[in-house]
């Protein structure tokens, strides 16, 4: 497996293995099964309504002896209505009590709505006292990123964003290298959409190696040193995805892929006011 060094010197499984969508009572088993198939990095989420059954499927791959606490880098995120300084904090708290961990590999800011800077200081605190060992935000965009470096004590490690190949980000891409805040991949199947797994340009690529278009896309994420998380609940496409550090692609493979890109979301856009308008509503549904 791959690693990366994030600009605290943590390191990190470049490909992860993530729990959005999962339904509640497949999750601990996908989890577990993840890790059976090698996968160390782990992505949950608060809003996902799911950490205590990923932390279930952790919990049986360390007591079975697939792996250590310590071999695991494991993530949770921040969610919108969670934002103010002092729920922050106990968030984190309430992630580790229910996940059943001493501490969190990463914890982000998932969404770019609200007060983010109080949450950003309980992230911080929570990092100084060691609950998490890193942090970061997610669905900012690269002005918004910049703004928030530039006004902030503690750089985030990781922004986690959309980028697959029909939303490639290169620019974002530079202007993170620039801060130094890892670039980290969530949907790069972009869960299917335009018929992904059929594309004939992607599926040649793979032909020329035996590999699949899934692998294809995990493997040009890696060697762009995104770091990259997958969603399967299937073991054979748990073990299909991991399998891609034994080929390499060419400029020209490369090349073939970045003329794919349609350089829009293969979702929505997080400016866009009936998106907003719908993180609000989930907001408040949350509350209840
Ligand atoms: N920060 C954020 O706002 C945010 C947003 C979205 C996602 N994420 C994170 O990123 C992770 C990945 O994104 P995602 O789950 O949305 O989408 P994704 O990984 O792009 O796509 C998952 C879909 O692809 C299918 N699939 C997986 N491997 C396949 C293969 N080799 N061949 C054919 N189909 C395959 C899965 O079906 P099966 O399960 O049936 O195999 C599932 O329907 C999430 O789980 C979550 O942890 C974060």
């Amino acid at each position: 497996m791959n690693t990366i060094t994030l600009n605290n010197g943590v390191q990190m499984p470049q490909l992860g293995f993530g729990v959005y969508q999962i339904p509640l009572a497949e999750t601990a088993e996908a989890v577990y099964q993840a890790i059976k198939a090698g996968y160390r990095l782990i992505d949950t989420a608060a809003i996902y309504g799911n950490e205590k059954e990923t932390g279930e499927g952790i919990d049986r791959a360390i007591k079975e002896g697939l792996v250590t606490r310590e071999e695991l880098f494991v993530t949770s995120k921040l969610f919108i209505l969670q934002t103010p300084e002092e729920t922050a904090a106990e968030t984190i708290v309430h992630s580790l009590s229910v996940m059943n961990l001493a501490y969190l590999d990463l914890y982000l800011i998932h969404q770019p709505y609200g007060e983010v800077y109080g949450a950003w200081r309980a992230l911080a605190a929570a990092q100084k006292a060691g609950k998490v060992r890193a942090i970061g935000i997610s669905n900012f965009k690269s002005a918004k990123m910049i703004e928030f470096v530039g006004l902030t004590d503690v750089k985030p490690q990781i922004n986690q964003i959309e980028v697959n190949p029909w939303y490639q980000r290169e620019e974002d891409q530079i202007w993170h290298e620039k801060y130094d805040v890892q670039v980290e991949a969530w949907a790069p199947f972009a869960e299917g959409r335009h018929d992904l797994f059929q594309n004939p340009e992607l599926a040649a690529i793979g032909q020329q190696y035996g590999k699949t278009v899934g692998q294809v896309v995990l493997r040009w994420l890696m060697q762009r040193g995104i770091v990259a998380l997958a969603k399967s609940v299937r073991p054979e496409r748990m073990a299909e995805n991991i399998d891609i550090f034994d080929f390499s692609l060419t400029e020209a493979d490369m090349k073939r892929i970045a003329a794919l890109d349609k350089q829009e979301s293969a979702f929505f856009d997080h400016d866009a006011p009936q998106q907003v308008e719908w993180f609000m509503n989930r907001m408040l549904d949350t509350e209840k």
